[in-house]
């Protein structure tokens, strides 16, 4: 936030506090260095590497031809919320099969970004506390604090998986907690909740005497993207009986490689969904009506459509780790889902340094970008991203390990 002076025009204090997105600006930085001419590997990409399927950009073309280009209506077109209810309930089976999602509890929004905040906006009031696993994706607190409410950290290190513990929940809730945000799988850890871990946090939060009062929001935009053995689960399917209480979070940008079109939905009940259609009628109104057309037959495409994409994913990953292998002092985890690795430099930092300072260095003498944690929660660990070629992989891996031997 930009200082403001006296005698100045003042901006609004719901800004104050609240930081501008430390990976769009660094990507900015990157792309100012390249058009300089400089030699930079960019393993920070937070987006697929892949084309939009043809299927959606014939979508998008029939609907310029046929004139699609009026207002829609602020929930989505009717075909798409339908498209994503289906989605929704064949993600959510044991839900489902009694209670399955109607177009109704659909909001199109303009990425997963905005339901995010949609729902931070609805819920919260001012003082309310949501309790957020670190590292989290660097976006939660800071809508948090725009929507009045107070962020609360749950640690979870890399050494239990980067993931919360039932009991870790159990002594987090307190009476003034409202939403409780999980993201499976994670950005920037890639860590996987199976359902049996999802499970158990569903069974903590319902043993608290708090349990009626907290949101759950479960950001689940990597869904596609799994890498190991266990599969993805949405929430909802191992905690059926939380549905009242949870808002499901997606979007094509990371699984349909549809980042710049900007659709992602929320699904939810009725009350807290008509609160969202209220907030986004008085501000943003119906998505691009194009972006839904294309997202309609990206939701139509059988999963085989995808399947060589995350084979891909999962082949980079095994690349990214193996070249990393040589740095003995890099601490490794291995990511089940997205397409990140976030690996811990502790031991790389100087006296007062964190990973802003150690990414800058990373940058100006190795000329590999990679993504800092601290904005993430994790001052001692970087983010690589695998969502690039296999010669940048390489390459940008034996510059970092060489780098980091020199050190
Ligand atoms: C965990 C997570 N949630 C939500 C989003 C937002 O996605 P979108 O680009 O659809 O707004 C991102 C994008 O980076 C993300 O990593």
């Amino acid at each position: 936030m930009i200082p403001q002076k006296e005698g100045e025009l003042q901006l609004s204090r719901r800004l104050e506090g609240v930081s501008e997105s430390a990976t769009l600006k660094l990507n900015a930085t990157v792309q100012q260095m390249k058009a300089q001419g400089v030699d930079v590997i960019n393993l920070t990409a937070g987006e697929p590497d892949y084309f939009v399927p043809e299927a959606a950009k014939k979508a998008v073309i029939d609907a310029v031809h046929a004139n699609q280009s009026k207002y829609t209506p602020v929930g989505g077109l009717p075909a798409l919320r339908e498209e994503i209810a289906r989605k929704t309930n064949e993600q959510q089976k044991s839900l489902s099969s009694n209670r399955p999602w109607k177009s109704n509890h659909v909001v199109v929004t303009n990425g997963g970004k905005q339901a995010l905040f949609n729902s931070l906006m609805a819920i919260l009031n001012p003082g309310d506390e949501v309790l957020i696993p670190a590292p989290y994706w660097l976006s939660y607190p800071e809508m948090v604090k725009l929507a009045g409410g107070i962020p609360k950290f749950i640690p979870a290190s890399g050494a239990q998986g980067f993931k919360i513990t039932p009991e870790q929940l159990t002594q987090s809730i307190g009476p003034h907690v409202k939403v409780l945000i999980l993201n499976s799988p994670s950005n920037p850890t890639g860590a996987l909740y199976s359902k049996e871990e999802y499970k158990a946090l569903g069974a903590a939060l319902a043993q608290s005497p708090y349990s009626k009062n907290i949101w759950i929001l479960s950001d689940e935009i990597y869904d596609r993207i799994t890498l190991g053995a266990t599969p993805f689960c949405s929430f909802l399917e191992a905690n059926p009986e939380l549905v009242d209480q949870t808002i499901t979070i997606n979007g094509v940008s990371k699984s349909a490689a549809m980042t710049g079109w900007r659709l992602g939905w929320s699904v939810a009940g009725e009350k807290v969904t008509q609160a969202m259609l209220t907030l986004q009628g008085q501000s943003t109104s119906g998505v691009n009506a194009l972006a839904q057309w294309a997202a309609i037959a990206a939701l139509k495409l059988p999963e085989s459509e995808f399947t060589s994409q995350v084979e891909s994913f999962r082949k980079r990953r095994d690349l990214l780790l193996e070249n990393l292998k040589k740095a003995r002092k890099l601490e490794k985890y291995t990511p089940d889902g997205a397409f990140y690795v976030f690996a811990g430099v502790g031991k790389y930092l100087r006296p007062g340094e964190d990973s802003i300072d150690f990414a800058q260095r990373v940058l100006e003498e190795a000329k590999v970008a990679v993504v800092p944690g601290t904005p993430f929660g994790d001052p001692e660990c970087v983010r690589l991203s695998f969502a690039t070629d296999e010669k940048s992989i390489t390459e940008g891996c034996q510059r970092l390990v060489s780098y980091l031997d020199s050190i």
